[in-house]
């Protein structure tokens, strides 16, 4: 080894003794007779000193080394002054006088300070992120991301599950996203989709009795990115059979809770974690990902304003919507532009208005105020225990609508207002999710969560005459807003699952060539089995107090899918685009 210590190791215990660090120049500042430098390598920082009077050759070196020059420092450790010692480093109370500096290798000035985490653009870190990653914040990050998975692979191994990998080059599996492909050299026209999670492999498996199966599971998936999507990220995938859904929501629940308290104790957990159903999320909350870290909850106001003479809630109630409110606590003085604010808000949910009423000691102030009878006010602040001081936001539309748009006016008021504690993790299981959902697009059900996913028993029956009222096995587990994990209890008969392919249009020879192999398998003696899915980078952004899932990846691509480092996705020879039987045909505008 090129070194002794590492730049986080040395203390008082160490004064005395000869050493040889290896890191990188994190700052040098000259004193004339004495040099200093901050040497920096993965584990910490240790102060350097040259001197004229020590060793005059390596204080000669110590002047000419800039910032990241990586350098070998060969010398004696030695207390610091009193008034020199530094508490904030576990290092801080020594320092190393060098006898002997080698400079490894020079560096040119890095675009960005490597040694202080000052914002800097995210695309310039992007594109030089390998010096991005020297920084203490993204270091951080990805030590905790390790422990994280190091946690997942050692919890499972002890409870009996096996680790194993699945292909990349796969077949479709359908997670309601685009694939990527990948074109076949040796099959001229066919092509391998990279998995958007192995899904159909993993329940394989349990058909292949392993039983308890988990995989640090990569998966490909290409659709619109978001601060929580990448093209590729990373999943806890796991599957176990003989099970019901609560053995999975125990295991997931006891991961999680061992978990936090193993490698992010300062974060505070509730158990058990509240479980609750599709149907009663979206009432209380209006979403299936509910930040259960602050109250807030959506007030059900159809009955009461059902007949009002407001005709934009008898309307809505009329054509089946519904009503709801929320409560936005000491916002009864906001302004002019702060409303327009939260309508813009609701209307990027889809919703046609914003109904509000600030409860001021003067009496009820806002636009629809006057449309309102004096008991229909009244009513509103005894039913959502408004009072003087408060500001009802109220939507009257359809009901996804009305949830989407008061769930985002939620998380709007949770952000200015401070409402959630940014230490808490609020777990919590949503289940009974529905089977079917209807695309208007396409004039077709889909699957709400994927096809191999059991209906519930008792709706089994009445699946084909009424898909919509059909609630599935399937299961998530959410997070401050955030859906950690989706999973469910599997069809394994076949012909439950050749019903629910039927309701979702695909007729018996399609289903064949899609997933013939899956029906195969599940005729030689296929488990009741089930599984839940976590994503890892989700996990780890929530325990690094992160915003987007970009900050506990290495190297990821931005919101356009692409690598700004080595420039990915590129251009191809044309060489190798005849060895895959590839042409490539741009409309006009793609060409420019
Ligand atoms: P699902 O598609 O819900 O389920 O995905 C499970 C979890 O994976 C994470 N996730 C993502 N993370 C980052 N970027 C993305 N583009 C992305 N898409 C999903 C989320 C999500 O909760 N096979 C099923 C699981 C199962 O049924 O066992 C599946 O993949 O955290």
């Amino acid at each position: 080894m090129l070194k002794t210590h590492t730049c986080g190791e040395l203390r008082a215990e160490h004064v005395g003794q000869e050493v040889t660090l290896a890191g990188w120049v994190n700052r040098r500042r000259d004193h004339g007779g004495l040099v200093f430098i901050v040497l920096r390598d993965r584990w910490g920082l240790t102060q350097i000193v040259a001197g004229a009077d020590i060793a005059a050759e390596a204080h000669r070196t110590a002047e000419s080394v800039r910032g990241e020059y990586v350098i070998q420092v060969r010398g004696i450790v030695r207390a610091r002054p009193a008034e020199q010692v530094n508490p904030d480093w576990p290092t801080g109370e020594i320092e190393v006088e060098a006898h002997e500096i080698r400079i490894l290798n020079t560096a040119k000035t890095p675009p960005f300070y490597i040694y202080e985490d000052s914002p800097v653009d995210e695309a310039l870190r992007l594109r030089y992120r390998y010096l991005d990653l020297r920084r203490t914040r993204m270091q951080r990050n990805l030590i905790l991301r390790h422990k994280v998975v190091k946690f997942m692979r050692d919890y499972l191994s002890a409870r009996g599950f096996l680790e194993i990998e699945t292909p990349y080059l796969f077949k479709s599996t359908p997670e309601g996203a685009r694939d990527y492909l990948v074109p076949s050299r040796v099959h001229p026209g066919k092509f391998y989709a990279l998995p958007q999670s192995p899904q159909q492999l993993k329940q394989l498996l349990m058909v292949a009795g392993y039983e308890r199966y988990f995989q640090i599971a990569r998966c490909f998936r290409d659709e619109d990115l978001r601060g929580d999507r990448q093209p590729e990220f990373t999943q806890l995938d796991l599957e176990m059979s003989f099970v019901e859904r609560d053995d999975v929501l125990d295991l997931t629940e006891g991961l999680y809770t061992a978990m936090v308290r193993s490698v992010a104790p300062e974060k505070k957990i509730i158990t058990p974690f509240p479980r609750m159903t599709y149907a009663e999320a979206l009432e209380r909350f209006g979403t299936d990902k509910p930040d259960l870290r602050f109250g807030m909850e959506l007030v059900d106001l159809t009955a009461l304003l059902a007949e009002s003479g407001f005709g934009v809630f008898s309307r809505a109630a009329k054509a089946g919507g519904q009503i709801k409110a929320i409560v936005a606590p000491g916002c009864a003085d906001y302004s002019r532009r702060q409303i327009d604010e939260l309508t813009a808000l609701a209307k990027a949910e889809g919703a046609k208005g914003l109904v509000t009423l600030a409860y001021r000691a003067e009496g009820v102030k806002g636009p629809a105020a006057k449309y309102l009878s004096v008991e229909e006010v009244a009513a509103i602040a005894d039913r959502t225990g408004a009072s003087t001081g408060d500001l009802v936001c109220i939507v009257a539309d359809e009901a996804a609508i009305v949830g989407a748009a008061l769930s985002a006016l939620r998380l709007h008021f949770r952000d200015v207002l401070n409402l959630a504690d940014p230490d808490l993790l609020a777990f919590g299981f949503v289940v009974d999710f529905p089977m079917f959902e209807w695309d208007e697009e396409t004039q077709r059900w889909n699957a709400a969560h994927h096809p191999f996913t059991m209906p519930r028993p008792n709706d089994y029956a009445s699946m084909a005459a009424d898909p919509a009222a059909v609630a599935s096995e399937a299961y998530d587990l959410v997070c401050n807003g955030y859906e950690l994990a989706s999973g469910s209890i599997r069809i394994h008969d076949p012909r439950i699952q050749t019903d629910v392919f039927r309701i979702l249009g695909y007729e018996e020879e399609e289903a064949k060539a899609r997933f013939g192999h899956m029906m195969e398998a599940f005729s030689y003696g296929a488990p009741p089995h089930g599984g839940i899915a976590p994503g890892v980078d989700r996990t780890v952004m929530l325990l690094a107090g992160e915003k987007t899932i970009r900050e506990v990846i290495a190297f990821p691509k931005t919101t356009k899918a692409e690598d700004l480092m080595a420039h990915a996705p590129s251009e191809v020879s044309e060489e190798q685009l005849r060895e895959l039987h590839l042409r490539i045909v741009l409309d006009e505008e793609e060409a420019a």
